[in-house]
């Protein structure tokens, strides 16, 4: 059994369902938004592994634990310092020590932003250099697995996304500003690698799956910008949109920096286990099928 700590976020519904529809056994835990009535609450500051065991499990102790509670927000990590190393960092690693003294595997959600966003498309051999507190909060998490558990898997994200219309995802955000007829500014040469978040559902349960342990990117190599994914999308979906722009770096008021060139290079795992990511073409392609869909039911 697989225990997914918050369920309730995008990629751990995902993973959530994903499992619940293959039968693979499955718990989650949600937070603040019980989606699922079968989930329990957990907070990561405060509540204790073995006790959500012994309470909700009935003391059965998961195969692993999969972290997907965290803030994973750029700004809001910056601007509420001390509440976001109490979540990403020492709660986090108070959960990863007890899975480690329960003998449970541990799965931790990383970052494309443990780099710098100098270079892009990085692979595992590339060295760390975060510029954000987001991305040393993620690399403390790493650093601390590396050096003290037994058994582990990183999987480090770029830009995961849904093909569906209607996911809290970067095309929901084009989406509203477009019906809205606001700007989609955009920071210049932003870029990221774009992965449809069940494909990066099928990498980790199958490293799970396969039993594999380390460090890997579960990443398609769909590198784009920001800029050219709102015009592609805005063609795909509305045949186009005049107000999408690119601005420089100065013309934003972020609480935090920005990794400018990100994306990351998932050949390791792609080679593992035999797996192939959908392209951006894919993924829009299945996103308007999803939007038709509901455009129909709703006019039927
Ligand atoms: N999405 C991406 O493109 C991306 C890219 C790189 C890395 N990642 C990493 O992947 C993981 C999941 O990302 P996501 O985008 O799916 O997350 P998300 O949608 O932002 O959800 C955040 C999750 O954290 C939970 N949470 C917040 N405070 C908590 C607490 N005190 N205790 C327990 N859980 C708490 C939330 O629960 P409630 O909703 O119930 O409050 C929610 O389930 C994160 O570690 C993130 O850094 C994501």
């Amino acid at each position: 059994m697989y225990l997914v700590i918050g369920a309730s976020s995008f990629i751990g519904r995902h993973l959530y369902n994903y499992c619940k529809a293959r039968g693979i056994d499955i718990k989650g835990t949600y937070y603040s938004h019980p989606y699922d009535a079968e989930w329990i609450k957990f907070d990561v500051c405060l509540d204790d592994l073995e006790e959500l065991c012994y309470n909700y499990l009935n003391g059965k102790v998961p195969e692993a634990i999969i972290l997907c509670g965290a803030n994973a927000n750029i700004d809001e990590c910056k601007r509420n310092e001390e509440a976001s190393y109490l979540l990403n960092v020492s709660g986090t690693k108070k959960i990863l020590a007890k899975a480690n003294k329960l003998g449970i595997k541990s799965v931790f959600l990383s970052s494309e932003a443990v780099f710098d966003g100098r270079k892009g498309m990085y692979t595992e051999e590339d060295i760390p250099n975060p510029i954000t507190l987001y991305g040393r909060q993620k690399l403390q998490i790493e650093q601390y697995m590396i050096e003290n558990l037994n058994d582990y898997l990183i999987f480090r994200i770029s830009r995961a996304t849904g093909s569906s219309f209607g996911e809290k995802d970067i095309f929901d955000d084009f989406y509203s500003k477009i019906v809205n007829q606001e700007e989609i500014v955009c920071l210049k040469n932003q870029s990221f690698s774009l992965t449809e978040v069940d494909d990066i559902t099928s990498g980790i349960i199958g490293a799970l799956e396969c039993r594999l342990t380390g460090l890997y990117h579960v990443s398609s190599n769909n590198f784009v910008s920001r800029y050219e994914l709102a015009n592609l999308y805005a063609d795909k979906i509305f045949g186009g949109y005049e107000k999408i722009m690119e601005k420089e770096y100065g013309k934003f008021d972020f609480w935090d920096n920005r990794h400018i060139y990100g994306g990351l290079r998932g050949d390791k795992l792609t080679h593992l286990l035999g797996m192939q990511y959908l392209t951006i073409i894919e993924i829009l392609e299945k996103y308007l099928h999803s939007y038709e869909r509901r455009i129909s039911s709703m006019i039927n």
